[in-house]
């Protein structure tokens, strides 16, 4: 507690009665503890979670991603090192040599070679063991594919994000799918501003440029869903350009590969609304010619590329670049009103029906 405060607090009974001035004495003793107390609430509290945290690089479940890890818990160890000593030596300094009432003057130094040796050689052997590790994993993660790695060309757009398997014959969006245990190799660039592809737990981060190609490659190794999004800012709507990968089994990664190059389940003509949401989807709307088919492509009906090939959309578990679920309710309200979803969406609002809306979401879901 300041000294000033208690001196207020005895010396001035006529404002103070003397059990109260007791009273703020015992609470600003107390307050210290408060603050400290508060200050560990956060800590505590994370030290309960299970994994709250769906895109922490700390939970690696990858190789690149684990060697990342390592080589970041090496540093902090020795941060945590140099830390305690620096700290210690101040603490030990501050206590010891402070000045005391009655003291002589202190002895006058200056400069002790021993010393100055000790302190440009300790930083830089410490530097040497960190560079040795650091350069080690930096040539690791951006080592070549191993043959057999799955070729990915992921393609960043204001605001999704495109994947193409050039040797499997798939073309997707938002959704990536790797299979457990086998190397991916990601060819990344962007079709007009720079992006970045993150999906923390998986690997590093990669910007996505246009016409340059940078690459990241990796092998998952636990079947599940990760989250990441765009790490670089790429306009009004780069906070909802997300991303999900999804690490199937080998037989769930071929199983989805076999689905995605299927032919177009063909429309029944029993089918009224479904056939109703095609004809909705191929409409050509006066005056600006907006339709459906002019950016997107659906297997056996457009060839549009400016938008998400849509071919097997209802497959994915989410829309608009998982900013809402894949369901009734979900692209309805996507094709309502985009930019008012997604702030600045290229996709532009379009005068439907409600009962358009109808027709084009069940048609949308029978592409699976
Ligand atoms: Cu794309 Cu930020």
């Amino acid at each position: 507690m300041p000294g000033a405060l208690r001196q207020f607090a005895i010396q001035y009974p006529p404002l103070l009665e003397r059990g109260m001035a007791r009273a703020l004495l015992r609470r600003f003793r107390a307050a210290p503890w408060g603050v400290g107390l508060v200050l560990l609430a956060p800590l505590v509290i994370a030290a309960c979670s299970g994994d709250p945290y769906p895109q922490s690089t700390l939970h690696p479940t990858s190789d690149t991603g684990r060697a990342i890890d390592a080589l970041y818990r090496q540093i902090f160890w020795w941060a945590v090192a140099v830390f305690v000593v620096v700290q210690t030596a101040l603490i030990v300094t501050i206590i010891r040599f402070r000045n005391r009432p009655g003291a002589a003057e202190a002895k006058q130094i200056h400069g002790n070679t021993a010393v100055e040796i000790a302190w440009t050689l300790a930083p830089a052997a410490i530097l040497v063991a960190i560079a040795i590790p650091t350069i080690k994993t930096i040539f690791q993660v951006a080592g070549d594919a191993p043959s057999g790695a799955v070729q990915i060309e992921v393609i960043g757009h204001q605001w999704w994000w495109e994947y193409r398997y050039p040797e499997l014959g798939v073309v997707t969006a938002n959704e990536l799918h790797l299979p457990q245990g086998r190397p991916v190799a990601l060819a990344i660039s962007s079709a007009d501003v720079i992006h970045s592809f993150w999906a923390p737990k998986l690997s590093g981060k990669r910007d996505a440029m246009p016409g340059r190609i940078t690459r990241l490659v990796f092998t998952p190794d636990s079947v599940g869903t990760y989250l990441g999004q765009c790490a670089e800012f790429c306009g009004p709507s780069h906070a909802n350009m997300r991303l999900r990968v999804m690490v199937d089994t080998p037989q769930a990664f071929d199983a989805w590969v076999a689905h995605q190059t299927a032919a177009p389940v063909a429309v029944d003509s029993a089918q009224a609304m479904i056939l109703a949401g095609e004809a909705a989807f191929k409409k050509i709307r006066d005056p600006a010619n907006h339709s459906c088919i002019v950016c997107h492509t659906m297997a056996g009906v457009s060839g549009g590329v400016a938008g998400p090939n849509l071919s097997h959309v209802g497959s994915r578990t989410t829309i608009a670049s998982g900013l809402l679920p894949n369901d009734s309710a979900g692209v309805a309200r996507w094709l309502r009103d985009p930019v008012a979803e997604k702030p600045g969406s290229l996709m532009p609002k379009i005068d439907l029906t409600d009962d358009e809306i109808a027709a084009l979401v069940a048609y949308l879901q029978s592409r699976n």
